[in-house]
């Protein structure tokens, strides 16, 4: 998703929907103007409803960090978390990327274990709830449709 598209405020809403407001929190606006510079990424269906979507910030030597991953609510433990996150790494070891991370909220660690990331450190607060820093190096495998 282009930064500032349709798309792009149809994911900020996604976000906002299921990662903020449960915790009774808003989106800081003040974040848009970083998200310029990273990547967005998102899983429709095919009657183009916002299923998921995950944003990416690219870093020096190959790496990026992941945030905002958000599947839609009612399509949650349907698989497409996993399918989007797959897809991203895909892309992204395709175009030379070797090595992803990202701050798991700690209900979440068992969503990127399965997708082989590991958790590292100590837990810490992030968005007022805990987290850990997990990451995973990708593959030449990852480069596989
Ligand atoms: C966490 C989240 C991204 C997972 O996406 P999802 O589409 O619901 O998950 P999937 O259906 O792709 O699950 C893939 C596998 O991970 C497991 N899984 C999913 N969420 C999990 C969780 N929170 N804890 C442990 N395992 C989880 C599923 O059981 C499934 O396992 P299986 O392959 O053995 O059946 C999604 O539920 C979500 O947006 N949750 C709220 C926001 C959030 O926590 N975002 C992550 C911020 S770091």
């Amino acid at each position: 998703m282009t930064f500032g598209s349709e798309a792009y405020e149809r994911a900020w809403l996604l976000r906002q929907t299921v990662l903020r407001a449960p915790l009774g929190l808003t989106l800081d606006i003040s974040e848009r103007a970083a998200e310029a510079s990273h990547r967005h990424f998102a899983l429709f269906t095919d009657n183009d409803e916002l299923a998921a979507c995950v944003s990416m910030v690219p870093l020096p030597d190959g790496q990026a960090k992941l945030r905002q991953m958000a599947v839609n609510e009612i399509m949650q433990g349907m698989g497409l978390g996993q399918k989007l996150i797959r897809s991203v790494e895909s892309l992204l070891a395709s175009e030379g990327f070797c090595y992803l991370y990202m701050h798991a909220r700690q209900s979440a660690i068992g969503f990127y274990q399965k997708l082989g990331y590991r958790a590292e450190g100590e837990p810490f607060t992030e968005i007022t709830i805990p987290h850990v820093r997990m990451s995973k190096t990708l593959s030449t495998a990852s480069r596989q449709p």
